[in-house]
């Protein structure tokens, strides 16, 4: 029976492992991490993240060939291939600091596997890493290996969060880079097997291994770059008059660029978009194309911009301060069907509008108020640790509530701020909730959702990303 380990039970190790074992029951999964409570958390009810689909996947494996463990090294001494599904934030400090990859917690892991391992191993590289770690993996294990023999593969991950486990039963493609050796061929030809139980070949794409390495940065530039692309559009569209939606249809219908990731909101976030652009970025600076570098690196200023023009069109339409005035924040998760608030571009709008002393009442379906405050008084990159290793936050914030229903969090406040595209945000009783709050009342819509006609008839001031200025906001100061 082969048997599989991964290292790293989080958002990434988490659903691909199950979705390996519903398909290939005659495989043995097991999922280690040195985090306790995330363990725990994965052999009870609750789910340690939130994912469609994924309680029925874990259910139906858990116990027969999918397990969960924090005993990481009998796993992996026991696996024929040992995926590594670890953190790999941003430096915050030292050499490349504020954008090389930290493999702090890959190297601490690959070191482990050569220690225990008494067999050979498949060890295979799941977490985004930059290219060419491969090569510094490979090392560390020949270096310590005792005689075992390590091929290094790596298979990046390419699910989107919120439907991750519909991307993983059906992938646009599954990538396996590794040696062009004879060893390195079978390698990727086991780990092809896998992948083969349920993804036709043709969408097995295999590669060398630098060429996989950077597909991941890659595609996760093209993404990000397609928001920052639309969002410059949208800035440009509320100073012309356009309607962003209409331009991204009309540039959609174009079959070479096509209609997809082309809405324009408050700024693109996840716990990958701007990590891997960054690490991308430092890639071009160490080979010495300043060029290129600069050129990926403006994507993310636009994210950076379109947070803070933002923020400003919200401070200026009342009355240039928000102070001491109650702001109802709809949303705090990146995106929709995920309670994962890693880089959301709800931190940004929430500080910025801290910053103006604003009273915040926040209300996400998904996401915990500890979580909340953790993420408000975080500093930059720190959340991309272990949770046991991160700084601990100081007392929560007093500006902040947290609150379990829109209609609280938005009784009394001058404002609402729609962070994240929630569908029950689009369904809420809009003249209700006008009608308890303060007035003039405001909704600014970082995610285009709310029908901004019926809310100007019932006598909201209705910002939009994108589309024709509402009246009132059309003298206001609009750049960052
Ligand atoms: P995560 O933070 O949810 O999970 C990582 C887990 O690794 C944590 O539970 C941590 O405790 C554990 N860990 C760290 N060092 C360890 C060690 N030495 N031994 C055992 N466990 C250890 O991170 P996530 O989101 O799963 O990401 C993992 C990697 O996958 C990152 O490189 C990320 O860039 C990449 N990725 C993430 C995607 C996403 O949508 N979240 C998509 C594709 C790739």
């Amino acid at each position: 029976m082969v048997k599989i380990c991964c290292i790293g039970a989080g958002y990434v190790g988490g659903p691909t492992m199950a979705v390996i074992a519903l398909k290939c029951p005659e495989i043995q999964v097991a999922v280690v991490d040195i985090s306790v409570p995330r363990i725990s958390a994965w052999n009870s009810d609750t789910l340690p993240i939130y994912e469609p689909g994924l309680d029925e996947v874990v259910k139906k494996c858990r116990g027969k060939n999918l397990f969960f463990s924090s005993d990481v090294e009998k796993h992996v001494s026991e696996a024929d291939i040992v995926f590594v599904s670890v953190n790999t934030p941003t430096k915050t400090q030292g050499l490349g600091a504020g954008k090389a990859a930290d493999l702090t917690y890959w190297e601490s892991a690959a070191r482990m596997i050569a220690d225990v391992s008494k067999s050979n191993k498949i060890v295979v590289e799941k977490s985004t890493v930059p290219v060419k770690t491969a090569e510094a993996i490979e090392k560390i294990l020949t270096h310590n290996s005792k005689g075992i023999n390590f091929q290094i593969l790596s298979n990046p991950e390419f699910l989107a969060e919120g439907t991750a486990i519909q991307d993983l039963f059906e992938p646009d493609r599954v990538l396996i880079g590794g040696r062009e050796t004879p060893e390195g061929q079978k390698a990727i030809k086991a780990l092809r097997d896998v992948y083969a139980h349920w993804v036709p070949m043709d969408r097995i794409i295999c590669t060398n291994l630098w060429s996989a390495e950077l597909s991941k940065l890659a595609a996760n530039a093209f993404l990000a770059q397609r928001i920052s692309s639309v969002n410059a559009m949208s800035a440009l569209c509320e100073a012309t008059g356009a309607d962003v939606s209409q331009v991204s249809h009309a540039v959609g219908k174009d079959t070479r660029i096509g209609p997809k990731f082309l809405n324009a909101s408050v700024g693109f976030g996840g716990s990958c978009f701007q990590k891997d652009i960054l690490n991308l970025v430092y890639i071009c600076e160490c080979n010495g194309l300043p060029e290129v570098a600069n050129y990926w690196k403006q994507v993310i200023k636009v994210n950076d911009y379109q947070k803070a023009r933002f923020v400003n069109r919200i401070v200026s339409s009342m009355f240039n301060t928000v102070s001491g005035k109650k702001i109802a924040i709809l949303g705090f998760a990146f995106k929709k069907d995920t309670g994962d608030t890693r880089e959301t571009p709800a931190i940004d709008v929430c500080k910025g509008l801290l910053g103006d002393k604003a009273m915040l009442s926040i209300y996400d379906p998904q996401v915990s108020e500890e979580q909340i405050q953790r993420d408000l008084s975080m500093n930059k990159f720190d959340w991309d640790h272990p949770v046991h290793l991160q700084p601990t936050s100081p007392s929560s914030m007093k500006q902040v509530s947290v609150v379990w229903d829109a209609y609280a969090a938005t009784k009394d406040a001058h404002g609402i701020c729609i962070l994240t595209e929630w569908d029950e945000f689009k369904t809420l009783d809009y003249q209700k909730i006008y009608d308890n709050m303060q007035k003039p009342a405001f909704v600014f819509d970082g995610r285009n959702i709310v029908d901004v006609a019926k809310l100007r008839e019932i006598g909201f001031i209705v910002y939009s990303i994108g589309k024709p200025l509402d009246e009132w906001l059309k003298d206001m100061p609009a750049v960052a």
